[in-house]
């Protein structure tokens, strides 16, 4: 038995994508356990980027199987337009990707109240979500009356079932959408004919994956979960309401899988070695100022999926230290070292203050977290192009005090260190 997961430490785009495709040729089984089209996970070999959603990083390795389980939800357009993508590109996908049946659906209507809810915060600020519909899908799963699974799209009682949940629909979502033309969000039959005609496209991939991992165990095969998403968008244990709509910490492998939580006896955590965040929500080493710009341009931090820049700041190793015990994390892969490489000075919140006292826990509610101020070190920067560099000896002196520090701060060793996108620029500090 051998299963290894990767999870973003941080708000996502921690650079999963690029660590999965990089380990994956250890394993035979790659996992995705959560999220949906909310994700977006690049992989770049030589020239080629790849920017997947649903599919697994593993698909760029001809001999993994790629395997999306129960606790993702699944846009069916999506899906078939990352496939025929990767398919165009000469991937083998027909053969090494499996869908679960009981993955839930997002519908038109999904994404329709992802628009008309998240422009309509409670308290003041809007979770700016990817409005990818993944709220409202799990909001339905959870809700169960109303939730189309990928196996439904099979059922004899498909069109039956969209046509009752569409006029519910259509009462429910009428107040809230006085400006808002519903008419194709919620047209049950041309919904049908189009989830009927992108059934029959992905039927080859469909299948009850839960009992092929259960085996895939029995014969000792080695999978590799993927996480989506960051421990701190956690829907349990992040930054509630900031968060997205399942359990992106370490928690989730098990009940997203349907893997056993015993099975996994590795936990990578990925960080980047500054933050980044999209969307609303408190972050409390955001730098929105000259140095925030500064890292948004070395790193190109504008988002995979909806293309938002996103916020930067520096690296924040109480929400770390928080995220990394909770996730059962063994060791770290700090990844975008090569981005520190071209500031003067970088700093590293060591711990909080709020309302005087200097805290180093994480708080359980974003009002507190708004109100936190970091308590920062200061490390000279490098100043040397790190991008080249392929052992840890050959990093540089600076660049080396950081990663300790991180390791110290956070509780865990850095064993992978990043300094590029591409799969190459990638240091194993312990080889
Ligand atoms: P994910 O969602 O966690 O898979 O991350 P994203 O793909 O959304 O964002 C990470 C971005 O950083 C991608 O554009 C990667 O190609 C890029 N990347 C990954 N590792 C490094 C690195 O070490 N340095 C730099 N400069 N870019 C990196
Ligand atoms: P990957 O897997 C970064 C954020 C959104 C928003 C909040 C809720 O690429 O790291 P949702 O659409 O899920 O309801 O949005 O979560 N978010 C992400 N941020 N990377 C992601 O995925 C994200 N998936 C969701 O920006 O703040
Ligand atoms: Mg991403």
């Amino acid at each position: 038995m051998s299963g290894t997961c990767v999870i973003g430490l941080q708000w996502g785009d921690e650079a999963k994508g690029k660590l999965v495709d990089l380990l994956t040729t250890q394993f035979e089984i790659v996992v995705r356990f959560l999220g949906g089209a909310n994700a977006g996970h690049t992989v770049v070999v030589g020239d080629e980027v790849y920017k997947l959603h649903h599919i697994p990083s593993g698909i760029l390795n001809p001999k993994a199987v790629n395997v999306v389980t129960p606790g993702v939800v699944i846009n069916p357009a999506t899906i078939l337009k990352e496939i025929d993508s990767l398919t165009s590109r000469n991937i083998k996908v027909a053969e090494n990707l499996m869908l679960s049946d009981r993955a839930h659906v997002v519908c038109p209507w999904h994404i329709a109240e992802d628009r008309l809810m998240d422009g309509e915060p409670v308290s003041g600020e809007s979770i700016g979500t990817t409005l990818r519909g993944i709220g409202p899908c799990y909001r339905d799963k959870v809700g169960r009356s109303f939730a189309i699974r990928l196996g439904d799209l099979f059922r004899p009682d498909f069109r039956d079932k969209v046509a009752k949940i569409v006029s519910i629909k259509r009462r429910l979502l009428s107040g809230l959408a006085e400006n808002s033309d519903l008419s194709d969000a919620l047209n049950a039959d041309s919904i049908c004919d189009e989830y009927e005609g992108y059934g029959e496209r992905l039927k080859p991939y469909v299948a009850d994956t839960t009992p092929f991992l259960l085996d895939a165990i029995d014969a000792d095969k080695r999978l590799l979960f993927e996480g989506a998403q960051g421990a701190l968008l956690d829907i349990d244990h992040g930054t509630f309401p900031f968060v997205t709509s399942s359990n992106s910490s370490g928690v989730g492998v098990a009940a997203g899988s349907g893997v056993p939580p015993r099975c996994v006896d590795r936990v990578i955590g990925v960080a980047k070695s500054y933050t980044t965040r999209v969307g609303g929500g408190p972050f409390p080493t955001e730098q929105d100022n000259e140095h925030g710009q500064r890292i948004r341009d070395l790193g190109n931090e504008y988002g995979t999926t909806t293309g938002r820049p996103r916020r930067c700041g520096w690296f924040d190793a109480v929400a770390v230290r928080y995220t990394a015990r909770l996730s059962g994390v063994d060791g770290m892969a700090l990844m975008m070292m090569d981005v520190l490489s071209q500031l003067p000075e970088i700093k590293i919140c060591i711990a909080y203050e709020l309302d005087g006292k200097r805290i180093d826990h994480f708080p359980s509610h974003v009002d507190d977290l708004r109100r936190v101020e970091p308590v920062y070190e200061t490390w000279p920067g490098w100043n040397v192009d790190v991008t080249g560099v392929r052992t840890y000896a050959d990093l540089p002196a600076d660049a080396r005090k950081y990663l300790d520090r991180v390791a110290e701060l956070v509780g865990r060793p850095v064993d992978i260190v990043s300094v590029g996108p591409d799969r190459e620029q990638t240091i194993f500090v312990n080889e």
